[in-house]
């Protein structure tokens, strides 16, 4: 467990997601600010949570929900102002809370001031700054590349020059109003050195690097083929902009930690990112995307741990993020799996059965050793929200899929705290305007104030079990040893003395001897562990086990 002076923090810490917009609402007008973070802090140092990292609060149109950056100095007005965020870290610090900010560094928003300076003026300097390239055909009219964005369509727009003519094309690998910056070019990487000790000059603990893999390209701009390098995702050349960064964060004292959001199916080309002077951690996705099944986590858990060990980086488990369809939801359909590509509306799913699992799941991710992830309304139970009528959604995943991929509006929908009916005190009493997005109504029971106190909730499974792995000290960083286990169930121990069962088979399994039950996930049937249900126990001082 981390203590306020520990500079290796991050290898164990448990981090809490919050997505500003749909977290807490302190002026009423619909969407989550600062002020309504700074009211909840309480409840999260009750969580027992080591760290917060908020998604982005800065100047944005929020084409992409403020992962579209048009000043990553300030703070965007409807979240608060700056002197606010000071506020907030200097608080959340008092209250022993670590603040990890969100940094964008593949693109900005097309509203930043060198963008438009690149749209005004063809032959201006900052033009520089970004992919601009003159279209195929004789008369400019094809994009660049025929590359395929994440978010669905091409990655160029064509430009129109000041005399009305059409003009070159620039790139965007997300949306259109998310220019990608030209990495390299020295103006931008010194322009993001001076971002990152402008916020650790503020007090951070961390930066959570957005498409971390993606800012360098092939400047050569070949098309995507099979088997060739790929001219966009894990260019050789990002790993020098890491390195670069450590060295500024390792100048700061009390640990600052560098994070990456790092999609990648090579877990060697992975763990590139995690040598001793790159990155600190990066975000466990195949876990995230692993069925629930026993060989499927247990092939997962092997595999990321082997790819962290050569080296030394901790480990970290995340089941959901502001990203991907709720876990509660995903456990209860009959493909466990998360891809972007499968992602559709109307599949059936059984919420008490994804509850269940969620319950173990969260079990098995913070008994696993390194750093845990916790995605804001996770700890209520909270699951993907399918029925957001269309004319609502925001997302740029649904607008471009025209609809076919409901995009990830689902579980960005702002959390339930208290009351019978929306908004549940997400807003203040007297409110202007209704959440930005729809709540359903069934989550009364799933209000934070519902749920504290009453032992079966799942806000006191994860205090109950988040206040375990501080007090356990086997728990964190470190190493695990798999157990014997009938099939269908894992079973680990971590020493010194603590086991976990889970049982992912559709039977009833004895539970191992044991010392004493620290925690289940659910009822025991006597004292076997029923299917999709999870335990900690004391492991006992004379078995192997
Ligand atoms: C990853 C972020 O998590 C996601 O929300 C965003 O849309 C893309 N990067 C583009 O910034």
């Amino acid at each position: 467990m981390s203590t306020a002076d520990d500079s290796r923090w991050w290898r164990s810490a448990v981090i809490y997601q919050i997505y500003p917009r749909s977290f807490a609402d302190g002026d009423g007008d619909g969407i989550g600010d600062l002020a309504g973070i700074r009211e909840r802090l309480a409840y999260l140092s009750g969580l027992g949570v080591d760290a917060l990292w908020l998604s982005p609060w800065y100047p944005s149109p929020m084409a992409d929900a403020g992962y579209d950056v048009a000043d990553h100095r300030d703070i965007d007005p409807v979240f608060g102002t700056l002197a606010e965020a000071e506020q907030l870290i200097a608080e959340a610090h008092r209250q022993g809370l670590r603040i990890i900010v969100d940094l964008v560094p593949n693109h900005c928003s097309d509203a930043h001031p060198w963008f438009q300076a690149a749209l005004a003026d063809p032959d201006a300097p900052e033009r520089e700054l970004f992919w601009f390239h003159p279209g195929r055909g004789p008369d400019g009219g094809r994009q660049p590349t025929d590359w395929v964005s994440p978010f669905g369509g091409g990655t160029w727009t064509r430009t129109t020059n000041p005399d009305g003519t059409p003009g070159d094309w620039y790139l965007h690998l997300f949306a259109p109003q998310q220019p990608d910056f030209n990495w390299d070019h020295p103006r931008v990487r010194a322009e993001f050195e001076e971002i990152i000790r402008f916020w650790l000059d503020r007090g951070v603990d961390g930066i959570r690097i957005d498409s971390a893999a993606m800012l360098a390209k092939d400047p050569t701009l070949p098309e995507v083929t099979p088997d060739g390098p790929h001219p966009f995702v894990d260019v050789d050349a990002v790993h020098g902009i890491y390195r670069s960064w450590r060295r500024i964060a390792d100048g700061y004292p009390g640990g600052r930690a560098l994070i990456g959001e790092v999609w990648l199916p090579d877990r060697q080309r992975f763990a590139n990112y995690l040598r001793p002077d790159e990155l600190h951690t990066a975000f466990n996705f195949d876990f995230l995307g692993c069925a629930w099944t026993a060989p499927a986590l247990r092939a997962c858990v092997d595999a990321t741990l082997a790819a962290h060990a050569p080296v030394g980086a901790p480990a970290t488990w995340v089941l959901s993020n502001h990203d991907v369809t709720r876990h509660v939801t995903r456990y209860g359909r009959a493909d466990t799996t998360f891809s972007f590509a499968a992602r559709r509306e109307g599949i059936p799913t059984d919420l008490e059965l994804g509850t269940r699992r969620a319950r173990a799941a969260v079990l098995l991710s913070l008994v696993l050793p390194g750093a845990a992830y916790v995605y804001q309304g996770e700890e209520l139970g909270l699951w993907e929200v399918e029925d957001i009528p269309h004319e609502l959604r925001q997302d740029p995943m649904f607008l471009r899929s025209g609809g076919v991929d409901p995009g990830r509006d689902g579980c960005r929908v702002p959390l339930p705290w208290s009351g019978d009916a929306p908004p549940f005190g997400f807003s203040p009493e007297g409110a202007t305007a209704p959440p930005w997005l729809p709540q359903p109504a069934d989550w009364k029971d799933r209000t934070a104030r519902a749920q504290a106190g009453d032992p079966h909730s799942m806000l006191e499974l994860y205090r109950t079990a988040i206040a375990l792995r501080r007090a356990e000290a086997a728990l964190g960083d470190g190493d695990l040893t798999w157990l014997p286990a009938p099939e269908g169930v894992l079973a680990l121990r971590r020493d010194p003395g603590l086991t976990c069962l889970v049982n992912l088979s559709g039977t009833a399994v004895p539970l191992p001897p044991h010392a004493g039950l620290l925690l289940a996930s659910g009822p025991l049937d006597d004292d076997r562990l029923p299917p999709d249900t999870a335990v900690w126990v004391r492991s006992t001082p004379d078995d192997p086990r």
